[in-house]
């Protein structure tokens, strides 16, 4: 058996500050349905994402790009009734805070409105700053996200390490400590170099959380069906699988399909 937290007290922004204050790790998954939220929160998880990677988990699309932001407050509500303990923190979608400040703060605050999530997440750094800005004085905790920005597949046309040149890691530099000085309460970073990683958490004073980062920030964030082995075409060298669903599933699915040609299922005890 895992680590179930004994402390059942809502996670909050400030009580994930003071987790990287005192030295403790921060835990983080995506969800994007209610049945999956509700047992990663009662494993004692600190924050579900509502990660627009639904786009490819649940949806199937090769990126995050195509995702709606009425999908999206979808899969958030569905979250958020799932949810007692964790922090819930929703991607904005593509193309939803881009724009002006002003549309970013609407569509900011119709996220927040309907589906009672509790952060949001937006990807990328002084080219959305009016937009983060704006978002935070609306009221809004906002999580900054740095590095590999899938948004941004199209402009970087590859999925590799980010900010291994030294111009885009001093520009990483720069955005982590503007997002900070912006009011952000945390900031993701994406598939870059562990050292680089670990410099901006130990300059920033907000808590970093990394996906392919290593182990010097101040927590770590999967894909929960990459993390149970769901997608077995999906092996980056950051990824741990902690289960193997796809062969667990498959094999269920297969002794089902057996059990009711050979009429074996339903039995007598299994009928009214
Ligand atoms: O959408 C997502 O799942 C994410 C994580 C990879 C951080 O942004």
């Amino acid at each position: 058996m895992g680590y179930i937290s004994e402390d059942r007290r809502k996670v909050t922004t400030q009580r994930l500050r003071e987790m990287k204050l005192r030295g403790e790790k921060i835990s983080m998954l995506t969800s994007y349905d209610y049945t999956m939220a509700s047992i990663v929160d009662g494993a004692g998880i600190d924050v579900i994402l509502v990660g627009d990677s639904a786009s490819n988990v649940m949806a199937g699309n090769q990126t995050t790009l195509p995702i709606t932001l009425d999908q999206m407050i979808y899969h958030a509500k569905s979250v958020v009734r799932g949810v007692e303990r964790a922090l819930v923190v929703v991607d904005m979608p593509f193309g939803t805070y881009q724009i002006s400040d002003i549309e970013a703060v609407t569509n900011a605050i119709k996220i927040m409105k309907v589906s009672h999530a509790d952060a949001l997440k937006l990807e990328g750094g002084a080219e959305i700053l009016p937009s983060i800005r704006k978002i935070i004085d609306a009221g809004i905790p906002v999580m900054g996200h740095l590095g590999l920005t899938p948004q941004s597949i199209n402009k970087f046309g590859t999925y590799a390490v980010r900010a291994k040149e030294e111009a885009e890691a001093q520009k990483l530099i720069s955005d982590a400590h503007l997002l900070e000085e912006a009011g952000c309460f945390s900031l993701v970073l994406e598939k870059i170099p562990a050292a680089l990683a670990e410099r901006v958490a130990k300059e920033v004073s907000i808590p970093v959380i990394g996906i392919g980062a290593g182990g010097g920030v101040d927590g770590q964030v999967l894909v929960v069906a990459d993390m149970l082995g769901m997608n077995n075409g999906f092996s980056p060298r950051f990824l741990r699988r902690y289960a193997d669903l796809h062969q667990e599933i498959t094999s269920a699915v297969g002794r089902y399909i057996e059990d009711v040609k050979s009429c074996d299922f339903p039995n007598e005890k299994e009928q009214y």
